[in-house]
């Protein structure tokens, strides 16, 4: 299969073709996932509540995303992969070359970082040393302690003015696709009609380019499953069936609904 690359992306924002994209942390789901059809996936950093069982991503180091990246990439030939550059790794533009290439050695197309306008520099030295670099703006789980919990962002005019800023500044200095948690489907809209690179919601309602979910959500795995979340298991009764649902309801803007959006 042909490797999926960020011009494919592009051209399904061109056409307003919605896609569907999830977390992956190892080689087999990786592969179910690839064949049902998902074609870009996520080494997030939620590994480190999914899979290391901490109660914040704050643990998760670059070694654990290069380990998971590698199994991922082992998996699968053709996906798109970007890979979380997790808290601390990405402190000053300097610090996150040498981890940024760790994690691109490890089979990464792209990498993602969590944050607004400060890391304009870090996305403008990224992308000059050929590492394409994916955003995070809204509920950015890295700052939980700075945001005190993992709360919806960008409710109030001022603050969801900041994030359009932060969003339009970081896509000027190199970022080629972004991530927007949590935020009023409203919000997600100005956004991804603002950005020429396509947008990716989670908790940000059905207006964006695409979706993603964890997979331990979207598969009912996890015990308190945020509002935003749908456990597609549920409803198909078997793993493919449900990876093939959520691609469907993604697609066709079934998912998410109102029930899993913010206002
Ligand atoms: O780490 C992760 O899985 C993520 C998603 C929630 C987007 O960043």
């Amino acid at each position: 299969m042909k490797p999926i690359t960020l011009a494919d992306l592009r051209q399904l924002k061109k056409e307003k073709h919605k896609f569907a994209t999830i977390t992956a942390y190892d080689a087999s789901f990786a592969q179910l996932f690839a064949e049902q059809g998902i074609n870009v996936m996520l080494i997030g950093d939620s590994l480190g509540m999914t899979v290391q069982g901490f109660d914040s991503t704050l643990p998760v180091t670059v070694e654990d995303i290069s380990y998971h990246t590698r199994s991922v990439r082992t998996g699968v030939s053709h996906a798109f992969l970007i890979a979380d550059m997790p808290f601390m790794s990405y402190a000053t533009p300097e610090q996150s070359f040498d981890n940024a290439a760790v994690l691109m050695r490890a089979g990464a197309n792209m990498v993602k970082i969590e944050g607004g306008d400060w890391l304009c520099d870090t996305v403008k030295m990224l992308t000059e040393r050929a590492v394409p670099v994916c955003g995070h703006l809204g509920l950015t789980p890295q700052s939980v302690n700075v945001l005190g919990g993992y709360k919806v962002q960008g409710r109030s005019e001022d603050s969801a003015q900041k994030l359009l800023n932060d969003a339009i500044a970081l896509e000027k200095a190199g970022m080629q696709l972004l991530v927007l948690e949590c935020v009023p489907t409203e919000l997600a809209r100005r956004v991804t009609e603002a950005l020429e690179i396509p947008v990716i919601g989670i908790g940000a309602g059905n207006l964006t380019d695409g979706q993603i979910l964890v997979m331990h959500d979207a598969l009912g795995i996890t015990a308190r499953a945020p509002k935003f979340a749908k456990d597609f298991l549920k409803e198909t009764g078997n793993i493919r069936d449900a990876i093939r649902l959520y691609i469907e309801q993604v697609e066709s803007g079934i998912y998410p609904s109102e029930e899993h959006s913010f206002k």
